[in-house]
């Protein structure tokens, strides 16, 4: 899978209105159902983009040899790039479908646009997959601020306005998983729960989040700890796949180095305590 940043520059070829692109998509039944691939030929609107074309084929389920089939599956929610749901594999490339233009992707008559689902993430129908792992990851890396309580706690610390800055482009990633799947290091495992493999870089940058957070700070050692596991930061080969390819231009590998030195200094911690 190329891992090319995903944000396209305008096509210089002008898309050629009325034109036909040809969609090759991978399918599964279900869980654990063999794969198989089936094209169908749209007439490109102005202006659609992937999720859109895929209603088109909802609409009418033919493949270019005539056989009607049953109606591509794929997850979305908000449609403007800000949940995550609608990512998969376009022409190679993982990236979000609700915002793909096919005008920019596929300009001339008869370009084929490819979709497959995620590789890193179970997959429950066609081009739908379970990112569940990922949430479970998050829950386990405590990946919130804890302020729950029974009575009015008063303000919070102040937080300066670089400090805000410099969090809040963390603060935007939306699990869409991009960057676990082109991570080397971040491998399929079908359970969620009993998932022990890497917690890849989005994990990572939560924990970098709530950690420089002034009140999330007091979950820090607990998150520090799960970094030092087996699937924590010491899995990360440093390939910086993930950077590449975060739709939210997160600054993932500069979270991945200041964990690493938060998780070391930890360590040293833990070591020369445990032995007194
Ligand atoms: S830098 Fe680490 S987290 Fe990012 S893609 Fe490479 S191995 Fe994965
Ligand atoms: S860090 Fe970026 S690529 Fe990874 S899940 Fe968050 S938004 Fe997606
Ligand atoms: S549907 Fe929410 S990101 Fe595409």
């Amino acid at each position: 899978m190329s891992t090319a940043p995903h944000h396209h520059a305008a096509s210089r070829t002008p898309a050629k209105a009325g034109r036909t692109v040809r969609f090759r998509i991978k399918r599964c039944d279900g869980p654990g159902q063999p794969s198989r691939w089936e094209e169908f030929d749209l007439s490109i609107p102005p202006g659609a983009n992937v999720i859109s074309c895929l209603q088109q084929i909802a609409a009418s389920p033919v493949t270019i040899e005539g056989r009607r089939t049953t109606p591509v599956v794929w997850d979305s929610g908000c449609l403007e790039e800000v949940c995550g749901a609608c990512t998969m594999v376009i022409n190679g490339k993982v990236r979000q479908s609700c915002s793909c233009i096919i005008d920019a992707l596929a300009p001339a008559d008869g370009d084929v646009i490819t979709l497959e689902p995620m590789s890193k993430f179970p997959v429950v129908r066609d081009l739908w997959v379970d990112r569940s792992r990922l949430f479970t990851d998050l829950q386990r890396a405590r990946a919130w601020v804890p302020i729950d309580g029974t009575y009015a706690l008063g303000d919070g610390p102040r937080e300066s306005p670089e400090q805000q800055q410099q969090r809040y482009v963390m603060s935007t990633c939306m699990s869409c998983g991009c960057c676990l799947e082109a991570c080397p290091q971040y491998h399929l495992q079908p359970d969620p729960e009993t998932a022990d493999g890497f917690v890849g870089a989005a994990v990572i940058n939560q924990v970098r989040l709530f950690n420089e957070h002034a009140t999330g700070a007091v979950l820090a050692t607990e998150r520090l700890d799960l970094m030092l596991e087996p699937g924590g930061i010491a899995d990360c080969g440093n390939s910086q796949n993930c950077v590449k390819v975060c739709p939210k231009e997160i600054p993932l590998t500069e979270s991945i180095a200041a964990i690493g030195r938060a998780a070391t200094i930890h360590g040293f911690k833990r070591f020369f305590t445990a032995r007194r």
